[in-house]
């Protein structure tokens, strides 16, 4: 007889987790279900965020981004003999209070943009822990890197070449080298970022060139290389295989002259969105990564060079929730049963984009029994503006407020104004306190760059 297991029919005996690492956790850690069956965050109740803050409300746990960037900088520390640096993937989510967060748990910063990087540097980042990365820099982004003197690291010929002009007479700028390692993960097609054919770093052909070409130029000081097979990666085998491969084109680069300073590996540690995704610990990725760089460096006879790690999503992911007001619902006779919320692909993109799967809850309802599957329906006008498809809830009344977990990473840093839709505001919750850390837009905000030319006025 086959045993069917029947899943715990509350919100709270479903969600919250017992987990030890916070991507393997499905709310913030410090989640729990108040006296009023409401959830609370960082010590808040959010269905008294919701009314104070309105919906819909970004409500990031501090305790949670701090606890991950105590694990990955601490797991660095114990599984490496060399010097190591975890820096934020702040694609993920950069705003000024994450920035001054993560700077204060002395991690570093990836920034990928102008607006980036003076977010990073407004937040107070020491230079030297800042790296800009990148496919397509502009020459003015590269001129503020340089002013800045952040490391810049190089994708490709054309920015080789500029930077290479640039730094003609100057000071030496610090450059790191974006590899495409070739290296195959299970993740969604487009954040699949390793294999030969992608648009970022550098051809494997090419490796021995550019070595050469830098090796000329006074200008750029080589600190190592860097490379990103993807997101959202639940594999450890993957990353156990770049150690070897970086490690050796490492000692192609020593032939050449070059210093091998530093090796970043990425990012990519995925985080469980739903109870069945079960990513490994922050503590087993960073072993494994230690681990092969390590076996790879004593193979190769090379010195263990200060070792880079770029987490994004499972640094910030698992703090944040979303809270919405539950608006009206639609019942398709015998299909569906859509339920709206005054939200939606304006705020969180990754469902409509990557198909993306999430978890839904009623805040003020976490004992309540889980007796309904429904369609958790945005409010733009696109029929695929759909968050969540069956999402099982206790019985919902218009005022609810529906909590959408996991959704620090990727969401307000995607976030559109579609339909002309304000983006929410986001408040930092710990220890019973909220602060408000962006502002929710306003109609005056949505108008701020609308120019009427004189023949319509
Ligand atoms: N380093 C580089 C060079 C990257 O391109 C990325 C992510 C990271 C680090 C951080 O990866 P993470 O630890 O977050 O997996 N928008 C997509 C994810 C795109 C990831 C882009 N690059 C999503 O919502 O799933």
């Amino acid at each position: 007889m086959v045993a069917t297991i029947t899943p715990p029919q509350t919100a709270a005996a479903r969600y919250l987790l017992d987990a030890q690492s916070p991507n393997q956790s499905l709310l913030p850690l410090t989640a729990k279900v108040n006296s009023q069956d409401h959830l609370e965050v960082g010590g808040c109740d959010v269905v008294e965020l919701a009314a104070r803050f309105g919906t819909s409300l970004y409500i990031l746990d501090e305790t949670t981004v701090r606890t991950a960037a105590a694990q990955y900088r601490d797991a660095f520390k114990t599984h490496y003999g060399g010097e190591s640096l975890v820096i934020y993937a702040s694609k993920a989510w950069n705003c000024l209070a994450i920035c001054a967060i993560v700077a204060s748990e002395g991690l570093g910063i990836d920034v990928v943009s102008a607006g980036e990087l003076h977010t990073a540097v407004l937040a107070g980042f020491d230079k030297g822990k800042i790296y800009l990365h990148g496919n397509n820099k502009s020459l003015e982004e590269l001129k503020m890197a340089i002013e800045h003197q952040v490391t810049i690291v190089v994708d490709n010929w054309s920015e080789l070449r500029s930077l290479a002009d640039l730094t003609q007479g100057r000071d030496s700028v610090q450059i790191m080298v974006r590899l495409t390692p070739g290296i195959e993960c299970h993740t969604h097609e487009y954040i699949k970022t390793g294999r030969i054919d992608s648009k970022f770093g550098f051809d494997p052909n090419d490796t021995e060139k550019v070595f050469e070409f830098i090796s000329h130029q006074p200008g750029l000081k080589f600190l190592g290389l860097h490379a990103h097979i993807g997101s959202q990666i639940f594999e450890l085998k993957p990353h156990e295989d770049l150690g070897p491969v970086m490690v050796g084109w490492l000692s192609k680069a020593k032939q050449y002259g070059l210093s091998i300073a530093q090796l970043d590996i990425g990012g990519g540690l995925g985080i469980r969105y739903t109870e069945s995704d079960d990513p490994p610990s922050i503590d087993e990725w960073a072993r494994v990564v230690c681990q092969s760089v390590t076996a790879a460096c004593e193979q190769e006879g090379l010195p263990l060079p200060k070792l880079i790690s770029e987490p994004g999503r499972s640094l910030v992911g698992t703090a944040c929730v979303t809270a919405y007001t539950i608006g009206g619902h639609k019942t398709v006779p015998g299909i569906r049963t859509y339920l709206s919320v005054d939200g939606g692909m304006s705020d969180n993109p990754r469902p409509i984009t990557y198909q993306s799967l999430y978890r839904a809850m009623v805040a003020n309802k976490m004992s309540a029994p889980i007796d309904q599957t429904v369609t958790i329906a945005g409010k733009h006008c696109e029929s695929g503006d759909v968050l969540i498809k069956d999402a099982e809830l206790a019985a919902t009344e218009p005022g609810d407020i529906l909590v959408i977990p996991d959704t620090g990473a990727y969401n307000y840093s995607m976030s559109s104004n579609y339909n002309r839709i304000a983006r929410p505001a986001a408040v930092l919750v710990n220890g019973g306190q909220a602060h408000l850390i962006l502002v929710r837009e306003t109609l005056e905000d949505l108008l701020r760059h609308d120019r009427l030319p004189d023949h319509l006025v």
